[in-house]
């Protein structure tokens, strides 16, 4: 299959212009400090604690990328060589690759079909069955997870939790005593190139995760454990300091545009399901379902309904006919890739396999969702969709 080129791209980084990140890079000049937690890197982790974080208990450790932070998180854990660590199949390989670059063993489980997320209960059900060590959920597609709920997971069963929260900067919460890394790669809401952000409330855990991310080394320059160098440079804390100034009018136009999305949506009342339904709420006939969020979203996945007779690839050769490009997110779950295949699962009871995260897979495709989109192309993106999807004379099937 070859997709044509598109005049729609999915995604469109908005990176500070060069002139806004000019003044930081004097600064640089001026200090010659230029990575090892220097003056850029310090006054980011301050501005980013204020911008986007709430509980001021929360404290953060800046590194290199989103996948350092989660090693670091893993890392800090203090979990034993070749520990399990439960993960759901519906996510980025980062989140595995961060697992198996630990030393550690990924075990793949399911997602809930309303949130799209593994659930505390889906957990509770997987440890109750399997071996496992600690736990990764992952705020699929930038949803952010309950902070709350993941702490009275920890509570009841003791096991260590990391969020994946790559995409969920500015949404996700971190409670009391789990563990959150974030991405700020230039594909996320919050990217300043690539870089990375351990987050929690525990200063023990800081202060290791730094260390790792230091060669392992204390302050005297010994080594007294694992490390690694995932440490962020000043250059890239100039960008994200550039970035932090612009992030109120950032996020007024990502609103923008998901308002108009909104709006397109309801001009065909007939296909889309409003944003508010909640995690409960059955699926029932609805036969296009965005990803369901209560804050600044991240992304555009819609999933087309089950009833739908067309595939998602084709979904994506005939919007790639009209110029629109498009993501098939998480597809295929990880546990369908080779490197992943022999991997263990925990599926739930009944199955065998990870049934919500194949169907996700066949229905689940990602809209163009930027910065730079204006009213008219999405009024474009869902009128093409309609229309594909409207051809499939899929009323005629959701009846059978
Ligand atoms: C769910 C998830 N985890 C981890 C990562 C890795 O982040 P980074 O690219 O900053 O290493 C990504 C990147 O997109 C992701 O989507």
């Amino acid at each position: 299959m070859s997709l044509q080129p598109v005049s729609l791209p999915y995604l469109i980084p908005d990176m500070p212009p060069a002139e806004e990140v000019v003044p930081f890079l004097r600064e640089i000049d001026g200090n010659r400090w230029y990575t090892n937690f220097g003056p850029l890197a310090t006054r980011l982790n301050d501005q980013i604690l204020r911008t986007h974080f709430t509980d001021d208990r929360v404290k953060l450790l800046l590194c290199s990328t989103g996948t350092a932070a989660l090693e670091l998180g893993l890392a800090a854990l203090g979990l034993k060589p070749g520990a399990r660590v439960l993960v759901p199949a519906f996510t980025f390989p980062a989140s595995a690759n961060a697992i198996q670059n630990c030393g550690f063993e990924p075990v793949f489980c399911d997602v809930d079909e309303n949130s799209w997320v593994m659930t505390p209960d889906i957990a509770l059900e997987a440890v109750s069955r399997a071996n496992i060590d600690a736990v990764m959920p992952v705020a699929a597609l930038g949803r952010p997870l309950s902070a709350s709920q993941w702490d009275r997971f920890f509570e009841k069963t003791g096991l260590p939790v990391l969020i994946d929260a790559a995409a969920a900067l500015g949404n996700q919460e971190v409670g009391r005593h789990i563990l959150v890394a974030f991405s700020m790669h230039a594909t996320k809401a919050f990217g300043i190139g690539e870089g990375g952000l351990l987050a929690c409330q525990n200063d023990n855990v800081i202060a290791r995760a730094r260390r790792i991310c230091n060669f392992g080394m204390d302050a005297r320059g010994q080594v007294v454990g694992h490390g690694t160098n995932a440490k962020l440079s000043e250059y890239h804390a100039a960008v994200g300091l550039a970035q932090i100034a612009r992030w109120p009018a950032r996020q007024l136009k990502r609103a923008r545009v998901d308002a108009s999305y909104q709006a397109q949506m309801k001009t065909c009342s007939h296909l889309w399901v409003s944003q508010s339904f909640t995690d409960n709420e059955s699926l029932g006939e609805k036969v296009l379902i965005p990803l369901p969020v209560r804050h600044n979203r991240s992304t555009m996945p819609v999933r087309l309904h089950a009833g739908i007779r067309v595939s998602v690839q084709s979904v994506q050769e005939q919007l790639a006919a009209q110029g629109i490009g498009t993501r098939l997110w998480y597809n295929p779950g990880l546990h369908r890739h080779p490197h992943w295949v022999a991997c263990a699962q925990v599926c739930r009871a009944g199955e065998s396999t990870l049934v919500t995260v194949d169907r996700l897979n066949d229905r689940l495709i990602g809209l163009p969702f930027h910065n730079f989109l204006t009213p008219q192309d999405i009024t474009f993106i869902v009128g093409n969709l309609r229309q594909i999807v409207e051809n499939k004379e899929y009323s005629a099937s959701l009846s059978q």
